[in-house]
């Protein structure tokens, strides 16, 4: 099993070109089923959850080919619409194929995800949302059983929670359902507005994407298209605190400051020198942070999968943070490791109150899931002598080649086995 060993103490400085968005690339990827045309998208990152995707993809009957960080997918026939648990416990984000299987096969066999370490993680409202719109669907043997024969039909939905996935599931199965189909209380991600742009693409007819109310008027069929995938703002933001927390500096390309503005508020509030213009976000740090306390929420709000890389930054900060977790119900496993490298947090309920320290002291430690890896790497990147981390899979789901990233900018990081 792969691990990471850092030594820590290095400033990080220079330049990175930002990889393509995660979380917008998997429900794209799963768009892909809503036409038997080709769907080229461009800009999709090396991620072990998008090779996953791709294999749960072909299972199902679609073709791809990929040239560099393009991809082209081809769902001319859909032979078998399942989505097997061996596949589906390894990455959540399989759901993701629920609605567009619905409305284009009318039948999917999907596994229930499970959850996994940050929490529950149900999909009660996706299940909701497309009964509303005249799915049947039952649960058997840990696996989600749904039909629509005579097709989906569009529906007024009212979310009862805000959630990213349930909201993209939703417009994806809306897009071929006969009427008009209203999300009110949707999630407002930018990676759903990415979704929206590429369906419209598509010969969809998605308005109010990115606001709490989408609507989608139902077509009888979607072509393919060529989409550019956003830039992944949450690898943006996980630089610019790594940056910041070894009193670096670091310019990015390739990145949208408008999809961050919560998380560049904050790092200017620890202190941090923020630059942004089109497409690109330079920070410098030249002292040590100042602590600051943050609540995570639905977007625009601060990002709750940004909390575990700030945790690490207010870990040396002067002073005391008060973190708030208030999407995920257990999304502080990253504090526990921390406190081996020395850090002094305190947690109760959802809230963490962290006293900075001076300096961290490197210790071997255990990823738990791949934002806490992330927070993992920064405390070792600003910590002094060595941090070994373990069960770096969690890190390559999200983050595309991070050590030889990190390392371009001076770090002093390698992968050992
Ligand atoms: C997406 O997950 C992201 N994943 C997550 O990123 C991100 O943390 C999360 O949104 C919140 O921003 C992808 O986009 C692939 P939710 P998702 O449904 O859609 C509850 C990462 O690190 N809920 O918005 O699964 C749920 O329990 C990952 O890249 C229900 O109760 O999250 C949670 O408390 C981690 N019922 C809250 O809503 C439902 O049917 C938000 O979850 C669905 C969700």
């Amino acid at each position: 099993m792969d691990k990471l060993l850092i030594r820590g103490g290095a400033s990080l400085k220079g330049e990175l070109q930002v990889s393509g968005a995660k979380n917008a690339a998997l429900p794209l990827m799963c768009a892909c089923l809503l036409t038997p045309q080709t769907l080229r998208l461009a800009n999709v990152p090396e991620l072990r959850d998008v090779a996953t995707l791709l294999a749960l993809l072909g299972r199902m009957g679609v073709t791809s080919s990929r040239r560099g960080h393009t991809l082209d997918l081809c769902a001319a026939t859909v032979t078998e619409p399942l989505a097997p648990y061996e596949l589906v416990r390894t990455m959540r984000a399989s759901i993701l194929v629920l609605g567009p299987l619905l409305a284009r096969r009318g039948e999917a066999r999907v596994s229930l995800p499970g959850g996994c370490a940050i929490g529950s993680r149900p999909v009660d409202q996706h299940l909701k949302g497309l009964q509303a719109m005249g799915a049947e669907i039952a649960v058997e043997e840990g696996y989600i059983v749904a039909r629509a024969a005579r097709g989906l039909r569009g529906a007024r939905l009212v979310m009862d929670v805000v959630t990213v996935t349930g909201t993209e599931n939703l417009m994806m199965a809306a897009c071929l359902a006969r009427g008009t189909t209203v999300i009110e209380n949707a999630a407002r991600e930018p990676e759903i507005a990415d979704l929206a742009r590429c369906l419209n693409a598509m010969g969809a007819r998605v308005g109010g994407a990115g606001t709490a109310v989408v609507s989608v008027e139902g077509v009888e069929v979607l072509s393919g298209t060529a989409h550019q995938v956003m830039p992944d703002r949450i690898e943006t933001g996980t630089f610019l605190v790594a940056a910041a927390a070894t009193r670096g500096t670091l310019r990015l390309t390739g990145a949208d400051a408008g999809s961050l503005e919560a998380v560049i508020d904050k790092l200017r509030e620890s202190g941090a020198e923020v630059a942004t213009a089109p497409g690109e976000i330079r920070l410098a740090m030249n002292a040590r942070p100042r602590s600051v306390s943050l609540r995570t929420a639905p977007y625009p709000a601060f990002p709750t999968d940004m909390q575990a890389q700030f945790m690490a930054l207010d870990a040396i900060a002067e002073g005391t943070g008060v973190i708030t977790e208030t999407v995920f119900e257990n999304r502080f496993m990253h504090a526990l490791e921390m406190r081996r490298l020395g850090a002094q947090i305190e947690i109760s309920g959802n809230t963490a109150v962290v006293r900075g320290v001076p300096a961290l002291q490197g210790a071997a430690v255990m990823a738990t899931d791949l934002r806490a890896s992330a927070s993992l790497v920064i405390a070792g990147l600003a910590g002094r002598g060595e941090t070994l981390i373990d069960r770096i899979y969690h890190l390559d789901r999200g983050y595309e080649r991070i050590e030889e990233k990190l390392s371009r900018l001076g770090a002093d990081i390698r992968r050992v086995t």
